[in-house]
């Protein structure tokens, strides 16, 4: 399979590439932007990837709009967009994937096992289709941020790596696909996801260094909220992920909450 970039590429353009699943929201256009001042030819490609749910998970109601996607991606001056079927991406017989040892067993890997092994494998396949110089990646995900550095290390891909900063509504809450399956009360609920972060940091600043005690605290901010199960709150190492007792030099805190049926993310680089 070739997408047009590959020949752009062969004439001498520079390839920047943000890979997607589609129902663009103002995250993505922020890294289409970000791409945009960094090559000639912008590609953005759109799948919803099936090998990174689980069963049981959204796959199914995973929110799918390609003809509003396609409208803001000419908008924001997009050269290609890729929009692959999944046949094209997983023909019968199927069978190879990449799996990174570490990384996952770590913060979304614990309840998602499966996840970052679909991630990998379908970010390498469309780093092999569509051959960028340069890909963004969105730091609201920061595990899959990070998965992805280490992939590039390690199989020598010739890919430059660009995170780009989380996008928040007004109120704090990371823009995300998911969000649009709150209701207006889990919306509210929702919120706690930033304040706990913004906490953690007052915390950090106020004298505790304690990663358990930060965590304590904010767990204080999700207990007594109803519809609201804590997946992980965690302060980690921002390269391997391991769990930080102290907190004495830049540290990941990164949490999963369910609110209602939606999972949802989010992190802060919290510095001592
Ligand atoms: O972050 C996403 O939208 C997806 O995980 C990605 C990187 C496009 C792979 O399917």
């Amino acid at each position: 399979m070739q997408v047009r970039s590959g020949l752009l590429r062969n004439q001498g353009q520079k390839i920047v590439f943000v890979p997607t699943m589609g129902d663009l929201h103002e995250g993505h256009l922020s890294l289409m932007r970000k791409g945009r001042e960094q090559g000639d030819c912008l590609v953005v490609s759109i799948f919803v990837n099936p090998t990174q749910f689980a069963p049981g998970e959204d796959l199914d109601t995973y929110p799918r709009n390609l003809d509003r996607d396609l409208d803001l991606s000419k908008k924001e001056g997009v050269d290609i967009v890729f929009a692959p079927s999944e046949n094209d991406l997983y023909p019968e017989g199927f069978q190879t994937y990449i799996e990174l040892e570490k990384l996952p067993k770590h913060l979304c890997g614990i309840s998602r096992p499966t996840f970052f092994r679909g991630v990998a494998t379908v970010v390498t396949k469309l780093f092999n289709i569509v051959r960028p110089h340069v890909a963004i990646f969105g730091q609201k995900d920061y595990q899959q941020l990070t998965v992805i550095r280490r992939l590039v290390r390690d199989l020598n891909l010739a890919v430059e790596i660009v995170g780009g900063p989380i996008v928040r509504e007004p109120d704090g809450l990371a823009m995300s696909s998911r969000n649009k399956y709150l209701t207006s009360g889990q919306r509210a609920y929702a919120l706690s996801l930033y304040q706990s972060l913004v906490k953690a940091q007052a915390l950090l600043k106020s004298g505790t260094r304690e990663a358990s005690k930060i965590i304590g605290n904010v767990s204080g901010l999700f207990l007594s909220q109803p519809e609201t199960t804590i997946d992980y709150i965690a302060v980690c190492d921002p390269e391997t992920l391991d769990d930080m007792e102290v907190i004495d030099r830049p540290a990941l805190m990164a949490l999963a909450v369910k609110v209602g049926s939606t999972r949802l993310i989010d992190n802060m680089i919290l510095s001592p």
